[in-house]
């Protein structure tokens, strides 16, 4: 799909094509916030960001345009202080981890939080709300607490009857600053590339983080994406073994991928989940219990050539020439 070309009522798109935009973002700190909001600038849009935390918004700061608001975030009160003139709203706000047990956290991160998002969209009178999912959300049949609670959200956005909405549901993302590729290449490098690995055959087809800011970008500029759900996924359908040695073969490692049953899986599961932090945890566990593929291309609706991991991931794995080592993230090179 490209912009200009629609038959939307005019109703719609008389908010489409009109740059620039003032848009609110939550979520917008993390990985996928600070590429999406550099792409939002470069194309002339001003940005209210909220986080919990101003500190953690630091990256943001050099970037004119952006305004950070720090404070309670789950108060609609204070994300409505954030909403009032925008003309759009991007949630990116997601959890891969609760700090507890139960699905508690999970509900208020994805679900809770997207209710007081709505009701202070309501009260701000944004109509235009981006949202993250993911992959194989799915509110009633979601393997795991994060795939449930992500699909229950979607399900108040479809309620949300005067709502122009899009959603995203990406496979994992890459980048040069995701916790995949980069921690990966760490454990290998700490274990001399020895990686015991849980669901070692579940398939992921990555999608490049500039990607998914480029999908964002151009669904906020077509009218047809209003009511639109838009699966997002790379070229390359990996497992995780063989991601794990895509990024072994980058980052120059030893690579010896230890397949683990699934019984031992939930052992890893039960014990990486009592660490702080939790590096791993049986709510991950059960979201590999399905592939991450994708069942329409959301890329190629949005006119999108999704990058390759095989061809990007040297760029911020492949040792320095200079010293042998693995250099720091280089996102001036992506
Ligand atoms: N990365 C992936 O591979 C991937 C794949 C599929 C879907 N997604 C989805 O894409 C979105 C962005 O992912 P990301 O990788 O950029 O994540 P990230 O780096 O962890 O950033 C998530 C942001 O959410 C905010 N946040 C975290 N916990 C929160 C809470 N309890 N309440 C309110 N805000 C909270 C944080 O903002 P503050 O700390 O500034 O408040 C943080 O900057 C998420 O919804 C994620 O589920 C990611």
């Amino acid at each position: 799909m490209q912009s200009g070309e629609t038959s939307a009522p005019a109703v719609l798109s008389a908010a489409f094509g009109r740059a620039p935009l003032t848009i609110g973002v939550t979520g917008g700190t993390g990985f996928v916030g600070r590429s999406l909001i550099t792409r939002l600038i470069a194309a002339g849009h001003s940005v209210r960001a909220a986080t919990r935390n101003a500190a953690r918004a630091d990256a943001l700061m050099p970037l004119s345009s952006v305004e950070v608001f720090a404070g309670n975030v789950d108060d609609p009160a204070f994300l409505r202080r954030v909403f009032d003139g925008c003309d759009a709203v991007i949630n990116l706000v997601g959890i891969l981890n609760e700090r507890g047990f139960g699905g508690g956290g999970f509900r208020r991160a994805h679900v809770t939080f997207v209710a007081g998002l709505l009701q202070a969209m309501r009260q701000s009178n944004v109509r235009r709300l981006l949202h993250m999912s993911a992959l194989n959300a799915d509110a009633a049949r979601g393997r795991s607490y994060y795939l449930r609670s992500k699909g229950a959200a979607e399900q108040l956005i479809h309620a949300e009857t005067a709502l122009q909405w899009t959603i995203f549901r990406p496979s994992v993302i890459f980048g040069a600053e995701d916790s995949l590729t980069t921690r990966f290449a760490a454990l290998l490098r700490q274990s001399g590339g020895w990686l015991p690995l849980a669901r070692a055959g579940a398939r992921f087809a990555p999608i490049f983080v500039d990607d998914v800011a480029l999908a964002f970008l151009r669904a906020l500029d077509d009218a047809r994406a209003v009511g639109t759900t838009y699966e997002l996924c790379g070229p390359d359908v990996l497992t995780l073994g063989q991601l794990v040695r895509e990024i072994a073969r980058a980052a120059r490692l030893p690579c010896h991928v230890l397949a683990l049953p699934d019984a031992v899986a939930w052992l890893q599961g039960a014990i990486m989940g009592l660490i702080p932090g939790k590096p791993f945890s049986l709510d991950n566990l059960r979201s590999l219990q399905t592939d991450s593929v994708c069942q329409q291309d959301g890329c190629q609706a949005l006119g999108i050539r999704p990058a390759s991991l095989k061809a990007w991931v040297p760029l911020w794995l492949a040792p320095s020439p200079a010293d042998g080592t693995a250099p720091d993230a280089r996102a001036d090179r992506v």
